[in-house]
């Protein structure tokens, strides 16, 4: 897959300060073979390169996702459930079945997510914008969630992996409603983390900056900074598997978060200084 990589892709993690190095094959099996690993949003995108890389580790890997098609389509082996997380008693529900019929993750990847880009001027009458997001970033993954951490905690083992974004550090005009409900689940991992560890299980939280997917495809070509591809960005996840980390993001997301937290008012200056100006976020 990298070989296929042009020589300036191969560059951008670094340039953006992702770690893509640690999550070897030789290195991720041991940590998965046999076990069961659960991928919310593996019909495409991240979420679909991780259930297939984790499926050719040697782990069952159950897919979630609505879109049953590309679910089907995924190896064999990978055992599909379509949900549409939105539903927040079809998550939980699905999740005490998964648990029933499967058995107890040593992994689970919650990766499924949806953004929207708008201007607060653009939906002061899209209420339901919001509402949707809360549904699949934050609302129905926490529904999702509860009953399989409930075993994993009972059981004393276990990862949790949350995919997020560096828009949590840095929030951004034109993201608020992405921002608001990612930031939101981010919150509540930080708070249940310390339990979670007490009982056995470990929460990671990934802050990725853009990776080129369906998801990031309607504001494309919008900023002057390189995208990861989905093999980086899979790479990124497995390092964190090998490494079990806390948290993941570049230097210069921690830098700008600790920016706003220190000077709100300076930095609201600066960014409707931009907006004026014409910047696009
Ligand atoms: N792409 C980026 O630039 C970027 C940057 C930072 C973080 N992230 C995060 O990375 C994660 C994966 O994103 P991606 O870029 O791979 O996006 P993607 O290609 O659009 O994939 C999103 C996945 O989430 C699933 N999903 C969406 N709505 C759902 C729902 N209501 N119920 C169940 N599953 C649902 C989709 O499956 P169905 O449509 O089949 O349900 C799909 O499998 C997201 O959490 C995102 O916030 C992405």
């Amino acid at each position: 897959m990298r070989s296929s990589m042009s020589r300036a892709q191969r560059i951008v993690p670094a340039v953006l300060g992702v770690r893509v190095d640690g999550g070897l094959p030789a290195q991720v099996r041991p940590m998965v073979v046999g076990r069961l690993v659960v991928v919310t949003g593996a019909s495409r995108g991240i979420g679909r390169c991780m259930a297939e890389r984790l499926t050719q580790a040697g782990a069952r890997v159950v897919a979630v996702a609505r879109d049953e098609a590309a679910l089907r389509s995924l190896p064999d082996a990978v055992e599909p459930r379509v949900l549409d997380l939105r539903d927040t008693a079809a998550a939980g529900a699905a999740a005490e079945r998964l648990v029933a019929e499967s058995g107890i993750p040593g992994l689970v990847i919650s990766n499924a997510g949806h953004s929207i880009h708008r201007y607060l001027e653009e939906y002061t009458e899209r209420f339901h914008d919001v509402a949707r997001l809360s549904g699949v970033n934050l609302l129905g993954p926490i529904a999702f969630l509860l009953p399989l951490l409930r075993e994993m905690m009972r059981a004393g083992s276990g990862q949790l992996i949350s995919v997020s974004t560096v828009n949590v550090d840095v929030p951004l005009p034109g993201w608020s409603a992405y921002t608001a409900t990612k930031s939101g689940f981010d919150a509540w991992l930080d708070a249940v983390s310390p339990e979670l560890r007490r009982a056995g299980v470990r929460a990671t939280s990934l802050h990725l900056p853009r990776v080129r997917t369906a998801m990031s495809a309607p504001t494309a070509g919008r900023y002057p900074v390189p995208e990861l591809t989905v093999d980086q960005a899979a790479d990124v996840i497995c390092r964190a598997i090998v490494r079990r980390p806390r948290l993941v993001r570049p230097w210069w997301a921690a830098a700008g978060g600790s920016l706003v937290r220190l000077a709100p008012g300076a930095m609201d200056a600066l960014l409707a200084r931009g907006l004026s100006a014409g910047w696009r976020f």
